[in-house]
């Protein structure tokens, strides 16, 4: 092997440390046993519906982007709900909208950034041993910078919170202990999709509910 090679893969496998994905919140009032649902949570930016998809195929599972939902059931962008009913109004279709598809199984649902911020939203996964809530996690910086190569790239739909600049910090603050409410936390900044979803199936493979299974099949 040559010592280029070698360097390669030494970062590799550090790389791989690096993602690990970390159990965050002991908070649930029960303990997850064998979830049927992955609920992504994060700032905007965080990466939810670029990785969501993957993660769901890897599982075999359907992807779900809630603020997609609101905008199929309201028929207008994200944007235009904002402009026309205002903030509060869109949290009100939010919350319903998550509660419907707490309803599927076999699913990974991302979440708009804010909707971790409305305390029934909170309960309802957190009272749901079935729901596994993931962070996806970065500092608002890098948060800030993939938004805006996405809106440069026109890869992404309007973002109205991202525009009010003055007040993201203090909105990142606010939501950042509310995220890490999550069962898992994965930091995403410097990794790539695929380094990603290779940490949470790695996770997902040794998670006390499959080895539960392991054990007992072995038995
Ligand atoms: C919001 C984030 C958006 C969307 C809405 C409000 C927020 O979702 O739900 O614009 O409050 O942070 P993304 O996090 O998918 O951009």
């Amino acid at each position: 092997m040559s010592a280029r090679e070698a360097t390669s893969r030494l970062k590799s496998s550090k790389d791989l440390l690096e993602v690990a994905v970390q159990t965050t919140s002991q908070s649930r009032p029960g303990r997850i046993l064998l979830p049927k649902r992955i609920v992504l949570t994060g700032f905007m930016g965080a990466g939810k519906s670029t990785l969501g998809p993957r993660l769901a195929q890897q599982l075999g599972w359907a992807f779900i982007d809630l603020d997609d939902e609101i905008v199929r059931a309201e028929q207008k962008s994200i944007a235009q709900i904002f402009d026309s009913i205002g903030e509060a109004r869109f949290r009100e279709l939010e919350r319903n909208a998550l509660a419907n598809a707490l309803r599927l199984e076999k699913i990974v649902l991302a979440l708009g950034g804010g909707a971790i911020e409305t305390v029934d939203n909170r309960q309802r996964i957190q009272e749901d041993t079935e729901t596994l809530l993931l962070y996806l996690a970065a500092p608002l910086e890098v948060l800030i910078e993939r938004c805006e190569q996405q809106q440069l790239q026109r890869k992404a739909v309007r973002r109205p919170i991202l525009e009010k600049r003055a007040e993201l910090t203090e909105r990142f603050q606010r939501r950042r202990p509310l995220y890490e409410l999550a069962d898992w936390t994965l930091d995403t900044t410097g990794q790539s999709l695929d380094e990603l979803v290779v940490a949470i199936m790695a996770r997902w493979n040794n998670a006390s509910w499959n080895t539960a299974q392991e054990n007992q099949k072995r038995a």
